[in-house]
């Protein structure tokens, strides 16, 4: 196979920059662009030093149809992978337009683009939020999608249908939809990793946040959710095991393998994990204890949602392989290299 040229939009954040560390070390050519609207350079630095090269760069904004067109103008991509979107579930509450705005149109924007071009390879980085609260555990891809809480979930169904949509009407685009469970920890290296803005949304960034001292205390929020322990269940997967299956992905893609032009894959572990069982791993592993306390459950949580990987293991020939004790030391030693500790 001929060397492939990636786009990945995105690529300085969390998820983007451990894929661009993936697919550059399976052999892709890739090409990251961001406009560092939520993240400074840290990973983007930290990528170039574990690839030992600066890695070709474009800072834009791919609401800016002009860019997505100089863009595709001046590489000749063969895929790409679209992770550029606002992310936060209560701003995008407080603030639905925006997140209507940007994730929308970044997103056709850049099938635009592909369909001028006469086709492309997209990948789009969905979430498991696509299947709402659901007592049918685990889910596989089969399971119907429900109407989603909250604008930034709203988001991400509609791309899928963008995405199905125009790979229906415009011959040589093809997709595929990763619906990620919940990706957490960094690379083994410590040179990449989470970087929450403010104060944090997810569980293990506010974790490692709370074990280093910038936290007071981790709210747990609910303890009487219909599970063993009353807290929620999760599938969380580790972030380089994620960013393998993109590699899987875009490769099946580029090798014309593809069953249909449009797939969509589970990527989780397939293994339920509750809030305290993390929190108990995380002291355990690590050595240190942290100031835990029980509040009120969240608006929004669903109690429990894992994922059924069969698919993608039967198709990608992807499967998670990290255990959640390896994945908690690996967010330890990042969130540690932060501090400078
Ligand atoms: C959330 C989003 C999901 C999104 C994902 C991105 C929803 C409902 N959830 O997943 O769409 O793709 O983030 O990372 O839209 N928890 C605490 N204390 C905290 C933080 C979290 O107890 O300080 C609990 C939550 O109640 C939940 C679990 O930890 O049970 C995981 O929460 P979180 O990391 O925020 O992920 P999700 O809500 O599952």
């Amino acid at each position: 196979m001929s060397k492939k040229t990636v786009l990945v939009s995105g690529g300085a954040g969390f998820i983007g920059s451990h894929v661009t560390v993936e697919l550059a070390q399976a052999g892709y050519d890739v090409v990251i662009a961001d406009n560092f609207s939520n993240c400074d350079e840290t990973n983007y630095r930290g990528v170039c030093a574990i690839l030992g090269r600066e890695m070709p760069l474009v800072r834009m904004d791919f609401c800016d149809r002009g860019a997505v067109d100089a863009l595709f103008a001046q590489y000749p991509f063969d895929a790409v992978i679209h992770f550029a979107a606002f992310k936060a579930v209560g701003e995008s509450v407080a603030e639905p337009l925006k997140y209507y705005r940007n994730n929308l149109l970044s997103f056709v924007n850049i099938l635009d683009a592909a369909r001028e071009k006469g086709g492309l390879n997209v990948l789009f980085s969905s979430s498991a939020t696509v299947y709402g609260e659901t007592d049918r555990l685990p889910v596989t891809e089969a399971s119907p999608r429900q109407e989603a809480k909250s604008p930034y979930g709203n988001t991400k169904v509609m791309c899928e249908d963008i995405l199905r949509d125009s790979v229906k009407a415009y011959p040589g685009i093809r997709g595929i939809a990763l619906r990620y469970f919940n990706p957490i920890g960094a690379h083994p290296s410590a040179l990449i990793g989470e970087l929450p803005r403010g104060v944090p949304n997810n569980l293990v960034p506010f974790i490692t946040q709370t074990a280093i001292g910038k936290r007071e205390c981790l709210s747990v929020f609910g303890n009487d959710y219909p599970t063993p322990d009353g807290t929620c269940l999760r599938d969380y997967i580790d972030i380089v095991d994620l960013a393998r299956a993109h590699v899987c992905a875009v490769t099946r893609m580029c090798e014309d393998r593809m069953k249909e032009p449009y797939e969509i894959f589970n990527v989780g572990t397939g293994r339920p994990v509750s809030v305290l069982e993390l929190v108990n791993a995380f002291e355990k592993v690590n050595g240190v204890k942290l100031n835990w306390k029980f509040a009120p459950r969240r608006p929004g949580d669903v109690t429990a949602i894992w994922a059924d990987p069969t698919l993608a293991e039967k198709e990608l020939g992807w499967k998670a392989e990290r255990s959640v004790e390896d994945t908690l030391k690996a967010a330890w030693a990042w969130e540690r290299r932060l501090a400078g500790k």
